[in-house]
């Protein structure tokens, strides 16, 4: 896909907090010439669009405004958010029955205008969401991709940061599989400034074990769950990762990033959306790298996949 710099279009579907946000997010990084925020909630988007615009004099050139779904032909990026978010003590899974219907309706809607895009799913349960919204959209495999772990590889790379005391840049940290609970570290390619964690830790005098591992593991995992308690939602942590996947996608700055897209026999493992560690760019997800994992890790990403495919086995046909 040709993108001529500076006149790239985004539509996000949904426009509650995650998706006002990652408008806003994505005004701030000045990527996009359009950001149309579309939702059922007309007035909604239109008031969340107005908000952003107030500010654009001293942050950039895009134009942010509402829009409906005929704004989705000539998107380069495609952004849904649409779904009911956590209440209190609710694990992602348990949105299944909800979110699925409303992807079925927004995947409807976005085919009846679509040309081309880039389709990035941030709505819960991110894995599920986004092998539906591929396979209900047929498009190339990749072009359709979820955030899936990539704010829980940034949560494991703060946390770690914050123990051994140094700035989130010299740590190289992933989370794979589930955006959820069955979510895994993958502790054996953790890094401080390009040293193995276990080798770095040695250097200085830190303990890291087991005590440490599932300490940092815990907190990553809930997390999400921790701040919908204290605040009732999680918007920004997510803005910012759209912000830079977006960057990837629209000014083909290839990247890579622990997201989740449809595997094809990756890790032995196809025929389900769990997020792996891939490289990022014009056309969504380019290429899935498999790197060599411990054993433990490797067995734990395939429990991983055997849980999501029940749950999507649950839903039977919508
Ligand atoms: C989170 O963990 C939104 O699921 C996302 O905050």
């Amino acid at each position: 896909m040709n993108i001529l710099a500076g006149n790239r279009k985004v539509a996000i579907i949904g426009a509650g907090f995650v998706g006002a946000s990652i408008a806003y997010a994505l005004t701030l990084r000045n990527i996009a010439r359009d950001i149309v925020l579309i939702d059922i909630d007309a007035k909604k988007a239109a008031g969340e669009a107005l908000d952003i615009q107030h500010g654009i004099p001293y942050m950039g050139k895009s134009a942010v405004r509402a829009g409906d779904y005929s704004d989705c032909k000539d998107c380069d990026l495609i952004v849904i958010t649409a779904g009911r978010g956590r209440r209190p003590g609710e694990s992602r899974l348990q949105l299944m029955q909800d979110n699925s219907r409303i992807m079925r309706n927004v995947v409807d809607n976005i085919q009846k205008h679509y040309t081309r895009s880039v389709i990035l799913v941030v709505s819960n349960p991110a894995d599920i969401l986004t092998y539906l919204c591929d396979k209900w959209m047929g498009l190339e495999n990749g072009m359709v991709f979820g955030t899936g772990c990539v704010l829980d590889s940034s949560r494991l790379v703060r946390c770690v940061a914050d123990y051994v005391k140094l700035s989130t840049e010299v740590v190289k940290g992933t989370i794979v599989g589930e955006h959820g609970d069955s979510q895994i570290p993958i502790w054996s390619r953790l890094a401080i400034a390009g040293v193995p964690m276990e080798e770095y830790c040695e250097n200085v005098g830190l303990a890291w074990g087991h005590a440490e591992k599932d300490t940092i593991a815990d907190r990553v995992k809930t997390m999400g769950a921790e701040i919908i308690a204290a605040k009732g939602k999680t918007h920004y942590g997510i803005a910012t990762c759209v912000g830079s996947l977006a960057d990837a996608v629209l000014n083909q700055r290839l990247t890579i990033a622990s997201v989740s897209t449809t595997l094809q026999g990756e890790y032995g493992v196809c025929d389900v959306a769990l997020s792996i560690p891939s490289i990022i760019g014009v056309n969504g997800v380019e290429r899935r790298l498999e790197e060599n994992w411990d054993t433990d890790e490797l067995s734990a990403f395939r429990q991983s996949a055997i849980t999501l495919k029940n749950k999507i086995d649950e839903l039977g046909n919508i």
